[in-house]
């Protein structure tokens, strides 16, 4: 650093680094910003040893995988759902109710889509909207499966979901049946065509309760 005198005769702090007649003045960064930057180095030090070390439930991921959960099982319980016992009558009865019908379709997306695509036409799992099934006969065998997985492991055993997520997911599989998306994809021969299921009964109107609390996820 050398002091030199500029135009007006006052002394300039200079670096001393001169290019082509031009030179650098000693501008020193504020204190507040070095004060800043340190503090920042320091946070991130802690940030990263709390957010990143693997821990369950620390990042805003898994938070909002928590409260959408939490959300919908709100939901639920407010639609008065109790009894996920497996039966071909309830079954019939969730298949007819667009309350438990969109339910299972958020459990769908939240678990299913990579394997069987967005709407259940198909990717490495097979297209659930034709009328071919493999390990399907009755209705009740679709939440059975969904529950023990099929092929060694190639569709995995979803009892962790819960008595209803299983429930209610297979009522909302039922219903892709026959829908016979343009985009499916069957390999050729992949099981076979099944009995239909039986009547459903009249259909439910979706719950006042349920459209005000979350109209997102009603479609
Ligand atoms: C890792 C990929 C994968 C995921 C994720 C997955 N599946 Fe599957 N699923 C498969 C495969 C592969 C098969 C075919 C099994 C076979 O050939 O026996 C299958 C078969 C099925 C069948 C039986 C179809 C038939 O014709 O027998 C149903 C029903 C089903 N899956 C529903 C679901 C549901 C519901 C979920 C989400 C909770 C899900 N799957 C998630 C891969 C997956």
């Amino acid at each position: 650093m050398s002091d030199r005198t500029n135009q007006s005769g006052e002394r300039d702090n200079l670096t001393g680094h001169e290019y082509d007649g031009i030179q650098e003045y000693d501008n020193p960064t504020p204190g507040w910003w070095i004060w800043l930057f340190v503090a920042s180095v320091i946070f991130a030090a802690f940030y990263f040893v709390y957010y990143h070390s693997q821990q369950p439930n620390r990042s805003i991921y898994d938070s909002y995988a928590d409260d959408t959960a939490a959300n919908l099982k709100k939901k639920l319980d407010a639609l008065g759902f109790k009894d996920p016992t497996i039966t071909q009558d309830h079954m019939l009865e969730w298949m007819a109710n667009k309350d438990y019908v969109d339910y299972g379709r958020s459990v769908f997306k939240q678990n299913c889509t990579s394997c069987h695509g967005e709407n259940g036409e198909g990717k490495v799992g097979p297209n659930l909207t034709d009328e071919y099934f493999k390990n399907i006969k009755t209705l009740t065998d679709v939440p059975r499966v969904i529950s023990n997985g099929a092929a060694n492991g190639k569709m995995p055993a979803w009892q962790s979901l819960g008595p209803v997520d299983v429930a209610l997911v297979g009522s909302y599989v039922a219903t892709m049946r026959g829908k016979n998306l343009p985009s499916a994809i069957t390999p050729a021969a992949y099981g076979d065509k099944i009995d239909p299921w039986p009547p459903l009964p009249a259909t439910k109107p979706a719950s006042a309760s349920a459209q005000a609390s979350a109209p997102a996820t009603a479609k």
